[in-house]
């Protein structure tokens, strides 16, 4: 068939679509006068994988997400949410159903102009073939923590960076990282007297990961970390707080001041300095395939965007940073059959793909067995509730009002207790005091996750556990505190009393929270062969990788791990790059 009549035909369809959509944004545009290139842009330029021209246009009509935040009655309100600086078609869609990305994770009755579909996915089309072909020194594969670090270094040392992220936003699962960044030896736990070391973290780590992690790689994420925070720090992050997580023996966890989430404020640091560097970050862009050269190196990659369609970039390196898989429950199945059907706190994008890529082009896999399950998610949900609660003091009570496990234990052995509980789960009990030194429990209560009564016996009766039982509990508790010593639990850090009214607890369950296998590296960041060998221009960091963590990570060592190792990433991927000539 002739181009254009084909080129025409396949324009009626997509205006059909759009008219028999139930009133989608086109239509409702349309019977406001907004003409389509008001939104598309003038002339032949098409829509971009970013969609640049229809955010643009949205926010020249309606405001940014600030100005749409304020207007807004429901204090859940999707505009001023944690996701940060987004675009407005993440959610808005233009010619199908609108869907809320807030319902990956959240369950709210929400409704959108132009409807909604929480299922609609995006369809970006393999079959459409865009011929041109794109150059770059160092394509990075995913825009969490580790890939957006290793694409900032890799600029800063000179290279031409590409950064591919196949949702429609960039911050990956970093954006929903809580408790803390790891770091051993720093100036913020000077300023506290917090006597930690390299040695220390690199023991605790270890231990908590029961020997099973490579010890040339901890070794790395120990050494590097306070450097790591010097490094964020330098970019515009705070990491000021210092809280104590699960099987540190020390308080090693910095984030923001007040005990913010540290993860969607590092997102937000790392996506203005992105900006500012006007580097090349491709949202709704997701690689399908590695490209290979004569030599075995890895010479680029295949995209699929979601406008675009198929087409290559060639690189002379490539930073695979797309995560882990805890967000597949097929793949966490395979690999783990006791969690099957279990929630994860995970973002939708956590699927695994770059295991899939690496292994295609040779990559060798390890411990793909070795998934975390995080001790606290709120029941019946997918939000995590950070172990810096148990950290700043929380205590978990069973539904005979009583504690069963030493709260800040590694997360593996405190999971597999509240499993052993009635019902599979357990109360996270705090007071005000515990609520104070946090503010990122302000979150939960902005959910409506938390239950509260003005006594230990009014919170009972809200829970429906015994009165007399929670009472003693929190005062055996109290007791501990006081003595600084919990013979019940040995709970090694016992911050504060839970005696300031109100009192407040959640229902907690585990749910899968980390993957702790991947593609094998060596302590550049290259990627290994099934031979041990390294694969020419093939890197990888963050949670793809494994062997940082052995057999359970502790809380704080996955945002430490993915801008250490996304640091060295970068660096290693623009040296080699600088070393290959031109690809062809
Ligand atoms: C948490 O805050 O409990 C999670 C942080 C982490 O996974 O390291």
């Amino acid at each position: 068939m002739h181009r254009e009549i084909r080129k025409f035909l396949a324009g009626m369809a997509v205006a059909a679509a759009a008219l028999a959509a139930p009133a989608p944004l086109a239509r409702l545009h349309a019977d406001k006068g907004v003409a389509c290139a008001d939104c598309h842009g003038k002339g032949k330029a098409r829509v971009d994988d970013n969609e640049q021209a229809p955010n643009l246009a949205c926010v020249r009509c309606h405001g940014d997400l600030k100005a749409m935040a304020k207007g807004a009655a429901d204090p859940l309100n999707p505009h001023a949410s944690h996701l940060g600086a987004t675009s407005c078609t993440i959610c808005h869609r233009g010619h199908e159903a609108s869907r809320s990305y807030c319902l990956s994770c959240h369950d709210f009755d929400m409704k959108m102009p132009g409807g909604t579909d929480a299922a609609w996915k995006p369809r970006p089309d393999p079959a459409r073939r865009d011929r041109r072909v794109d150059r770059a020194d160092v394509v990075v594969v995913g825009s969490g923590a580790a890939g957006m670090v290793a694409a900032i270094t890799a600029h800063d040392a000179g290279a031409r960076v590409i950064v591919l992220e196949k949702q429609p936003l960039t911050g990956g699962n970093s954006m929903l990282a809580e408790g803390g960044m790891n770091a051993a030896g720093t100036k913020a736990q000077a300023r506290k007297g917090i006597k930690d070391s390299v040695e220390l973290m690199r023991e605790d780590t270890l231990k908590g990961g029961k020997f099973l992690a490579e010890p040339a790689l901890v070794e790395i994420l120990a050494r590097g970390s306070a450097a790591s925070v010097d490094y964020m720090e330098g970019l515009g992050a705070d990491l000021s707080d210092v809280g104590r997580l699960g099987g540190a023996s020390v308080s090693r966890a910095h984030r923001p001041t007040g005990g913010l989430p540290v993860g969607a404020h590092l997102v937000d640091v790392l996506r203005r300095n992105a900006a500012s560097r006007k580097l090349d970050v491709r949202v709704n862009s997701r690689v399908v395939k590695l490209l290979e050269g004569r030599d075995g190196a890895v010479t680029g990659v295949e995209v699929c965007g979601l406008h675009r369609g198929t087409y290559r970039i060639l690189a002379k390196s490539v930073v695979m940073a797309s995560g882990g898989f805890s967000a597949n429950p097929a793949r966490v199945a395979r690999y783990q059959p006791s969690l099957e059907g279990m929630a994860s706190s995970n973002q939708p994008g956590a699927t695994g793909d770059g295991l899939d890529l690496g292994e295609a082009r040779g990559g060798k896999l390890r411990d793909l067995e070795q998934i975390q399950i995080h001790p606290s998610v709120a029941k019946g949900s997918r939000i995590l509730i950070t172990e810096a609660v148990r950290g700043n003091g929380a205590i978990l009570v069973n539904r005979q009002g009583e504690r069963f496990f030493n709260e800040i234990g590694t997360r593996d052995a405190v999971s597999q207790a509240i499993l052993h509980q009635e019902g599979k789960s357990a109360f996270l009990l705090f007071d005000e005091g515990v609520r104070q030194s946090l503010k990122q429990i302000d979150g939960y209560f902005h959910l409506k996750l938390v239950k509260e009564g003005a006594t230990p016996e009014d919170l009972a009766r809200v829970l429906g556990l015994p009165g007399a039982a929670l009472r003693a509990t929190l005062d055996a508790y109290n007791a501990a505190v006081d003595a600084k010593l919990d013979p019940l639990f040995k709970r090694p850090d016992l911050p504060r009393a839970l005696r300031t009214p109100k009192f407040y607890a959640i229902e907690v369950n585990p749910g899968i929270h980390y993957t702790m296998g991947g593609l094998a590296v060596d302590t550049a960041t290259r990627v290994l062969a099934k031979d041990g060998k390294a694969i020419p221009g093939f890197f990888a960091a963050g949670e793809v990788t494994g062997g940082v963590h052995g057999a359970n990570r502790l809380g704080g060592n996955s945002i430490s791990q993915t801008i250490t190792f996304g640091r060295i990433a970068g660096e290693t991927a623009a040296g080699f790059a600088k070393r290959q000539p031109e690809r062809k």
